[in-house]
């Protein structure tokens, strides 16, 4: 069985040519040996190479029968994590649980009040069960959704009960959360410590709500697994991950500092936003790193495709072309066509929508912005799974080829740290009396208001 992705390079000319790409042969083959040794930076988080290492066939299995015995007996999965620990689920349920996607709810992701009273109220008359993902287990965002989520579990169902409703995925030895479950013997899947939260999609962090929303994730791991085995050709001609790798860093050479991931399919939104995370965690550091933008197309054509078609040229894109597999959809024939579309009449709607993607690459390349396209034959478990490991893959070795540590996030604590200080968390005093300092000195020196 091979690997259903190919890369089309065909409209990065003449920013970025094959004989450039086929150049930098020996700088893509150097980064596989670091990454593949061991010896390049982070090396201590490469768990995600090998997939089947990651998730053994029991692990897999047990996270299918209890995510299938929750399913049966509740209604509703709140899955409550952020970043890496949130992306990688939500983006797998959007792309392929059209049935089941209404079953799962997200929190945890940010800390709006509203947000989180709005879902707390549709909970209200459903049986929910919680899986709490935090890695860390002290995110201040998912602790925060899960105490309150958790208190209203307990009282609609009474500790014990609400005991059996909560599933944990942790560290295996440390921190808060694996505290926690210990104490109240709460089922506990395990985040590899090898494994960063943004390369986590495919242990138990996003592999038991994909199970919980009916998701193959057999067939997730498998195509995952094919997909590392295809990758660790250290050819880059012959392997379009490292293609890809390339070529993105060529054209940040060049001044094309975003990066802007199209698809013309509304229920990949989640997997651009899960790309975002990956890449722009893995590679924007030391004053480095091409920016990660994404849109929806053709709805985006409508607001920023004019800038992406005649603004600043600073910009690439790649494409996401699904070939088959969507829904038939006939375009009907209007006799009197007051609308001028008879001349489309009879057609697939979904052959329509590939024309305007390729009309939209051409017209993008005419504008001066260079882009490829990753294609896939249809949208399902088995591109799913190696799209997931292609980009996980492809990112490690685009931020060895930028020379940075594509595995930590050193520039997250910044406002974690801050936040901490505002929020008077016992430890931060004193930095919380400068902060306030310095905030109310800059907002008396800002502020502008209306006259009168
Ligand atoms: O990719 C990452 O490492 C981060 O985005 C983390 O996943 C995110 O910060 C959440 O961390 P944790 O799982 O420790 O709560």
């Amino acid at each position: 069985m091979s690997v259903p992705i190919s890369l089309n390079i065909s409209h990065l000319a003449p920013d970025v040519t094959w004989e450039e790409i086929l150049s930098l042969r020996d700088a893509a083959a150097n980064s596989h040996e670091m990454l593949h040794s061991g010896a390049g930076a982070g090396s201590d988080y490469l768990g995600w190479l090998d997939p089947r290492k990651m998730m053994p066939a029991e692990e897999v299995e047990r996270i299918t029968d209890v995510a299938e015995e929750l399913a049966l007996s509740t209604d509703v999965l709140v899955v409550v994590g952020i970043g890496g620990s949130y992306l990688g689920a939500r983006a797998a349920i959007e792309a392929l649980a059209d049935n089941s996607k209404d079953r799962v709810f997200f929190a945890g992701q940010n800390i709006s009040a509203h947000y989180l009273s709005h879902l707390i109220e549709s909970l209200a008359d459903k049986r929910f069960a919680i899986n709490v993902v935090s890695k860390s287990g002290t995110t201040t965002e998912p602790a925060i959704a899960f105490r309150i989520l958790r208190s209203h579990l307990e009282s609609a169902v009474g500790m014990d009960a609400a005991s059996e409703l909560i599933v944990a995925t942790t560290d295996p030895a440390k921190g808060a959360l694996k505290r926690l479950s210990k104490e109240q013997k709460y089922e506990t899947f395990e985040v590899p410590v090898d494994v960063g939260g943004r390369y986590s999609v495919l242990s138990a962090v996003g592999l038991l709500p994909m199970a919980y929303a009916g998701i193959d994730i057999i067939a997730m791991v498998e195509a995952a697994e094919r997909c590392a085995k295809a990758c660790s050709n250290p050819e880059l001609e012959s392997n379009p991950a490292y293609t890809y790798a390339v070529a993105r860093n060529l054209l940040y050479n060049k001044g094309k500092e975003i990066e802007i991931l199209a698809s013309f399919e509304p229920r990949l939104h989640y997997l651009a936003e899960w790309w975002k995370q990956l890449f722009g965690e893995s590679e924007g550091k030391e004053n480095k790193g091409i920016f990660p933008a994404a849109v929806d197309f053709t709805t985006d054509l409508h607001s920023v495709g004019q800038w992406i078609q005649q603004g600043k040229r600073n910009i690439f894109e790649t494409f996401i072309d699904i070939k088959t597999g969507e829904p038939e959809l006939t375009i009907p024939e209007d006799p009197p066509d007051l609308d001028g579309l008879n001349y489309l009449a009879g057609r697939d709607l979904h052959s329509v929508n590939r024309e305007a993607y390729r009309a939209t690459a051409l017209a993008h390349r005419e504008g001066g912005v260079p882009n490829s396209t990753i294609r896939i034959p249809r949208l399902d478990e088995e591109s799913l799974g190696a799209l997931v490991y292609f980009f996980e893959k492809a990112c490690a070795i685009s931020g060895y080829l930028l020379h940075v540590n594509p595995f930590d996030q050193p520039g997250v604590e910044a406002y974690k740290n801050h936040m901490f200080a505002l929020l008077g968390k016992p430890g931060f005093e004193e930095q919380s009396r400068a902060l306030e300092k310095e905030l109310k000195h800059r907002s008396r020196e800002q502020e502008v208001r209306f006259k009168g």
